[in-house]
């Protein structure tokens, strides 16, 4: 945060159910104080009724952006203006841009997921294949990133199998050459699929604060030490499901990284400036 808030200080934000955990006001402010500007990030804790007046009073308040989180990253869409091409694709928004009264949806999640699996998970997603965990707004802009970037087979397991068949149907149409694969969290073949696999990723939200003693993967011993497993969760720093992983071997990584590089590249929509990640990803976690 800037020392003084003043008449000429912007606005940005996040807006999610269950915020009171998001670092997100952190790395921003962080962001801000470093640089000297004059913005101000608030977290704004909006229930699902109330959605659609929380967007327009975006418009009426003239604040410049926001951030969407967990769980308006889908139903948000029908209340903006526009759409930017990928997000569009996606069905997912993680970022609205104020541009005088025009609200646009961007999608930055799949930018900061494709930063974190080279950067931080040192992964090459070319011809391999990936076991994933929800099939909600998170999951739509991971699973678009690894198709974008040439993942050879997804097999996506979801609680409610209808909304992994929506993924594969929407999906087919932009990657035509895709594997994309829809099961139930039930499924017998989960052993199978994992055997196969080289990345498992959780992004359900089994794990988080409200659901700590969860993991979408029941038997732990199908974890494999040739996997990396990625958790978006990042508080708790290591969910259940990381800590199973790292037992059985696996290298482990969490949602930190990408929040850190997703959030700067909606930074830089709302502000033109864009921070270096690592410097900014090294002070959160000094002080996360
Ligand atoms: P986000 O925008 O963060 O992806 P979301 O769209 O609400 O949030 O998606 C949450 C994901 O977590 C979904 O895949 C959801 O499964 P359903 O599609 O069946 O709702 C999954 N999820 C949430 N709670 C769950 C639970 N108790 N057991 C299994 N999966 C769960």
């Amino acid at each position: 945060m800037k020392k003084e808030i003043n008449g000429k200080t912007k606005i940005i934000g996040v807006i999610g159910k269950n915020i009171e955990n998001s670092l997100s006001p952190l790395i921003h402010n962080q962001i801000i104080l470093k640089y000297s500007l004059n913005f101000c990030y608030i977290p704004f804790k909006v229930a699902e009724n109330d959605l659609g007046k929380a967007i327009q009073g975006i418009k009426a308040l003239n604040i410049k952006g926001v951030n969407i989180t967990f769980p308006y990253k889908e139903k948000v869409i029908e209340f903006l203006d526009e759409l930017e091409e990928s997000a569009r694709r996606i069905g997912a928004v993680n970022t609205i841009v104020n541009n005088k009264g025009i609200l646009t949806g961007y999608n930055t999640d799949v930018f900061g997921f494709k930063k974190s699996l080279q950067e931080d998970g040192k992964f090459d997603i070319k011809k391999k294949k990936t076991v994933i965990f929800g099939a909600g707004g998170a999951a739509r802009g991971v699973i678009y990133a690894l198709l974008e970037e040439g993942i050879e087979e997804i097999y996506i397991f979801n609680r409610t199998l209808e909304k992994a068949k929506k993924i594969k149907q929407d999906f087919s149409s932009f990657f035509p050459r895709s594997c994309i694969n829809a099961f139930s969290l039930e499924e017998e073949n989960l052993k199978d699929k994992i055997e196969r696999a080289h990345l498992i990723i959780n992004t359900t939200s089994l794990g988080m604060p409200s659901k700590i003693d969860n993991t979408p993967l029941s038997d732990e011993k199908l974890f494999h030490s040739d996997l990396l497993v990625y958790d978006l969760i990042y508080r708790p720093t290591k969910t259940l499901f990381l800590r199973q992983a790292e037992m059985a071997g696996a290298k482990i990584i969490n949602g930190l990284p990408m929040l850190v590089y997703q959030g700067i590249e909606s930074f830089y929509l709302w502000t033109g400036f864009k921070p270096e990640g690592k410097e900014i990803l090294e002070i959160i976690e000094r002080n996360a």
